[in-house]
């Protein structure tokens, strides 16, 4: 008789009762514990043990019987029919019921439920975001502004705001006029009236690979084809960025050299240098997303692209969401040149403008020059927060992962062992464990990255980031002692 009491259920979780009493007797079924011909218990004995109401093993007998995995015999009682695990050579690709079926928004609710330690978010954590400084410069807007703080702004953004951007990049090397800032909806808009503005339906957006998600969506949603460049530690290759130049004249090339999402490489001087004067060559222009340029905590970031831009090739996208607060939705873009008014244009028939209040808001919180010490204690809490991370991914990460340690940004970036599941068919696991991370593939252009796990570190402190990894390195064995015995049984094809 199967142990009901080892079915693992989770009442609160966004998943079905009846899917994870399914999901429960697939693995079962799939990985050989049950065999042909064994017994399922009774529905009602089994939702009395469970503590569920009946409906539910009905409903999850009724899946399992659907998928031939099953048969009822009216009168004798529901026996395994069949189906083991399906071998294949080699025996490195395993099944896992459920885990590879789950949408993109199934995996977030089931990272959101409570009591799950969740690496898979790209926001800094919210302790980071400083509230009470915020509240203070919007009162203080509201007090000195009025309404102009709450009606239409300029489509390009608040002047001054404008001005403090165009100083900051200054700072940073890059040449900019106030004019040549535009305000954007967080620099995901940026990014997108980028591709809006120079990009048509069908052309190619070079990109690395992996990428920013984010990136994929808007070439989705604009219908255009993003092509994935390998990448090294340094960043995109470039000789291989040559060849897909060459094969698909794309429109537009998308980079983020410094603490790039997922990976956290950063692109060192020569390279930047090598890959301008390869757009150039080639006369595709440069979209730089910076996001992250400030989140240093190991060495000092290189100059931007746009920094060491002879050739004006490079539009600049960034913003406040990483280092700030992303709720605000206030990033920018810089870029010169007709392209800036176009881009205008595009803007204006987005969402007329940034919200006035935000922009104000932010330039006051900039004004005041908080800015310099919320980065410095961000920067010491996010080295001590990957320190952890590395360390508890040593400790207690599955054997034989691997990753190189990020100088910036908020994300590890790890590689699961061949000799077990994939991220994607270890999620469901994970999250009954109580730890959620991001499946790798998603963030490739081509469905590759299977192995490879992001972790958002910044999310959690140091004692919950080791219990994290701990709760990883578990579900990971649990996961190849339900498997490996089917692969070992799996008959030869
Ligand atoms: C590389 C990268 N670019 C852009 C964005 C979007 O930033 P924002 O919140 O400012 O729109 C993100 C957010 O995750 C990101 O990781």
């Amino acid at each position: 008789m199967h142990m009901v009491t080892e079915i693992p259920l989770f009442k609160d979780a966004v998943e079905p009762i009846y899917q994870q009493v399914a999901r429960h007797f697939r693995l079962q079924i799939e990985s050989g514990r049950m065999l042909p011909g064994d017994r399922l218990p009774p529905t009602r004995d089994l939702a009395r043990a469970l503590g569920v109401g009946r409906i539910s093993v009905v409903n999850a007998y009724a899946q399992l019987q659907t998928d031939g995995l099953i048969t009822a015999h009216p009168g004798r009682g529901t026996f395994v029919s069949g189906a083991r695990v399906p071998s294949v050579s080699g025996g490195t690709r395993w099944r896992s019921p459920g885990a590879l079926n789950l949408s993109v928004r199934e995996m977030v609710r089931l990272a959101r439920q409570p009591g799950v330690i969740a690496f898979s978010g790209g926001t800094p954590p919210e302790e980071f975001l400083p509230v009470e400084a915020l509240r203070h410069a919007i009162n203080s807007v509201l007090d000195h502004d009025g309404a102009a703080a709450v009606t239409y702004e300029e489509s390009e953004g608040y002047p001054p705001l404008r001005k403090q951007v165009s100083d900051y990049v200054t700072s940073l090397g890059i040449q900019c006029h106030p004019d040549e800032v535009l305000i954007t909806g967080g620099a995901q808009q940026a990014l997108d009236l980028v591709v809006q503005t120079v990009m048509g339906e069908g052309d190619v957006l070079l990109t690395s690979n992996p990428t920013y998600l984010g990136m994929l969506d808007i070439a989705h949603i604009r219908r255009v084809i993003p092509v994935g460049v390998p990448m090294d530690e340094h960043g995109i290759q470039l000789d291989a960025l040559e060849l897909a130049i060459e094969e698909h004249q794309p429109a537009l090339i998308y980079v983020a050299p410094t603490y790039h999402n997922p990976t956290g490489t950063v692109m060192p001087l020569h390279r930047r240098r090598q890959l301008l004067a390869l757009a150039q060559r080639h006369a595709i222009p440069i979209l730089e997303d910076a996001v992250y340029h400030e989140l240093s905590y190991r060495q000092a970031a290189p100059p931007p692209l746009k920094a060491l831009d002879e050739g004006d090739m490079v539009l600049h996208a960034s913003g406040y969401s990483k280092i700030l607060l992303p709720g605000t939705r206030i990033g920018y873009l810089i870029a010169n040149g007709t392209l800036r008014e176009r881009l205008a244009r595009v803007k204006q028939a987005a969402d007329i403008c940034t919200p006035a209040l935000n922009q104000r808001a932010m330039h006051q919180y900039l004004a005041s020059g908080g800015i310099v010490g919320h980065l410095n204690r961000v920067r010491s809490e996010l080295r001590i927060r990957c320190e952890a991370a590395l360390a508890a991914a040593e400790a207690y990460g599955p054997p034989g992962m691997t990753w190189d340690e990020p100088a910036g940004g908020l994300y590890l970036w790890t590689r699961l062992p061949d000799d077990g599941p994939t991220a994607a068919e270890l999620y469901v696991t994970a999250i009954q464990h109580g730890v959620a991370y991001a499946i790798g593939s998603l963030f490739h252009t081509d469905g590759r990255g299977s192995r490879y796990i992001r972790f958002n570190f910044s999310s959690h402190q140091p004692a919950r980031i080791e219990e994290g990894f701990r709760r990883l390195g578990d579900a990971w064995h649990d996961w190849r002692d339900s498997y490996l015995p089917a692969v070992r049984h799996a008959p030869i094809l």
